[in-house]
């Protein structure tokens, strides 16, 4: 097949939704369809204590959680299916963010009952910021779901963006009967008795036959029909430019748990979606449909794959050209040829040693501890780099104290080394001499993690003191008077590595109150790495 076609089969997309909704046992479903796995239950069974492939961290294992988010291939339909998965944990970390910064577009799971939830919330924020498609999937409608109507106007509202319903739920939770398709005005019938573990079948009546009214009753039909008039005539109309924009969501319905509605959301997700986009570097856009030389960013490291090794893997994804094993790149940030060697890609099950990558794809190699976070590799003559990955706010901070002094360069090696795989943050007092170093992160499970690393890798015991702030901004204006600012009495001045100030806050008026003080400062939730 030739270069442009693998290009153009490729959909490479992150899952993002609040925990529960239903993100793994969607994920597991569009496996099941593609044929990766035969049955249901085998990606991340929680109850088989089977971990996934992504539980490599001993925390990991101990805690049956996943910490950090995996990459999965499959083919459906004659495409080549990239699936970031996000953690589907409460504490999510960084990562999380990173891999949107990875996905072509992105999938939003909600569950029926609850609308939009926080979780979706952040992470939708990282979406909109990179004008990426997103697609909803209303999950759950086997469980009484709220209305409709309710539910697209909570997306619109609480996430301000336009919806597009493809398809609409007749009924929810017991009532539950299908789903009416409203281009080709059919119904798919919901079969309660199809246990979802296997591919089923999906009985689709035609909605303008005299058959609609018998087979799900006259109530149902004419509370169809009227919601159906008043949708055609306030939704907004699909529109695939919008979509593409990331400026109108399609929406669809179904329930994973019981495979209904799945292969009818991939079907029309993977026509709707973007094969791989171009990416703006330093010296202008790189196209993936061109045949030219292999570049690819760093978008996320995992430690700790060999403990004995204390080895790490660096994800990237690959933006342009393809890529062969065993083949010498440019190390753009290291200003080094490399070889990368032994590079792996994650399948359903297991990871894998391939040969050949194109655009879209991720793929992992042995980091002997030269990438950063967002650094560029590349084969061209141009040694281009690609725009950084933005640092995402962390939400929660303390005060690390290392308990045995003597230790001193083991911790700040060790710390240093977390933090440039990007798993917390650093920074310091502001002005004050101390040498003292504030940890922020994500979320508080990486609290956890550094503790546990610093113990097992480098030997070195802390203690954590939880710091109140919860909102970090960075400031925007170059040079800015620091000692001029006027805050508010829970405002905290500090400084990241490269010792650019940043400011933290208790309450997010403060934020507010702050901007409204200072008429020309400007802060940012997003950092430059
Ligand atoms: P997540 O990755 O977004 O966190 O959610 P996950 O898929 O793990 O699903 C969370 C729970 O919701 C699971 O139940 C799952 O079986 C259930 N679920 C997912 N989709 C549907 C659906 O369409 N309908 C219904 N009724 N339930 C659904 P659990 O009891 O927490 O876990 P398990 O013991 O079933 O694995």
């Amino acid at each position: 097949m030739d270069f442009t076609n693998e290009i153009k089969k490729r959909r490479t997309f992150a899952i993002i939704s609040h925990p529960d909704a239903g993100k793994t046992t969607l994920t597991e479903k569009f496996l099941l369809y593609g044929g990766a796995i035969n049955t249901a239950g085998s990606v991340k069974g929680k109850a088989t204590a089977k971990h996934a492939v992504s539980d490599w961290m001993e925390i990991e294992k101990e805690r049956g959680i996943s910490v950090t988010s995996s990459v999965l291939q499959f083919g459906y339909g004659g495409y080549c299916i990239n699936i970031l998965d996000t953690p589907g944990h409460q504490d999510f970390s960084e990562d999380t963010y990173r891999t949107l910064m990875a996905a072509d577009s992105a999938v939003m799971v909600i569950d029926g009952s609850k609308g939009v939830e926080a979780q979706t919330r952040k992470l939708f924020k990282v979406c909109v910021m990179r004008h990426i498609p997103i697609f909803t999937f209303i999950n759950k409608m086997d469980r009484d779901a709220m209305d409709t109507f309710e539910l697209l106007d909570d997306i619109e509202k609480e996430l301000g963006i336009a919806t597009c319903p493809i398809n609409w739920p007749i009924g929810s939770g017991k009532a539950f009967q299908g789903v009416y398709e409203r281009q080709g005005k059919t119904i798919e019938l919901f079969s309660g008795t199809q246990k979802g573990t296997r591919v089923g079948e999906v009985r689709t009546v035609d909605a303008a036959g005299g058959r609609l009214e018998q087979v799900i009753g006259a109530a149902a039909k004419e509370k169809l029909e009227e919601e159906i008039e008043l949708l055609d005539g306030a939704a907004a109309e699909f529109d695939q430019e919008l979509v593409s924009k990331g400026e109108l969501s399609p929406v669809f319905f179904g329930s994973a748990l019981t495979n209904f509605g799945v292969e009818t959301f991939l079907r029309h997700f993977l026509e709707m979606t973007t094969s791989p986009l171009p990416r703006m570097s330093d010296h202008g856009m790189v196209d993936p449909m061109e045949e030219t030389a292999f570049s690819a960013f760093v978008f996320k490291i995992q430690a700790n794959m060999n403990k004995a090794h204390r080895d790490r893997i660096a994800f990237m994804r690959i933006c342009s050209g393809a890529f062969t094993a065993g083949m010498d790149v440019w190390h753009v940030q290291g200003g080094k040829q490399i070889r990368l060697s032994q590079p792996q890609q994650m399948m359903a099950s297991e990871r894998k040693i391939i040969e050949t990558a194109y655009g879209g794809d991720i793929i992992g190699v042995f980091d002997p501890g030269i990438f950063s976070i967002g650094d560029t590799l590349t084969t061209s003559r141009d040694k281009y780099a690609y725009e950084g990955i933005p640092t995402f706010a962390p939400e929660h901070f303390a005060r690390v104290r290392q308990l045995d002094t003597m230790k001193r360069k083991q911790f700040v090696k060790g710390i240093n080394q977390i933090a440039q795989e990007g798993a917390i943050q650093i920074f310091q007092e502001y002005n004050t001499g101390m040498e003292e170093i504030i940890v922020g992160v994500v979320g508080v499970l990486q609290f956890d993690v550094l503790k546990y690393r610093l113990k097992n890798e480098y030997n070195v015991d802390i203690l954590l003191e939880n710091l109140p702030y919860e909102y970090i901004r960075w400031i925007e204006n170059e040079g800015i008077d620091m000692d001029a600012l006027s805050g508010t009495s829970d405002m905290k001045k500090i400084k990241d590595l490269h010792g650019r100030p940043l400011l933290l806050f208790v309450h997010e008026w403060s934020v507010r109150m702050t901007l409204e003080r200072n008429p020309d400062l400007r802060l940012s939730e997003f950092g430059r790495s």
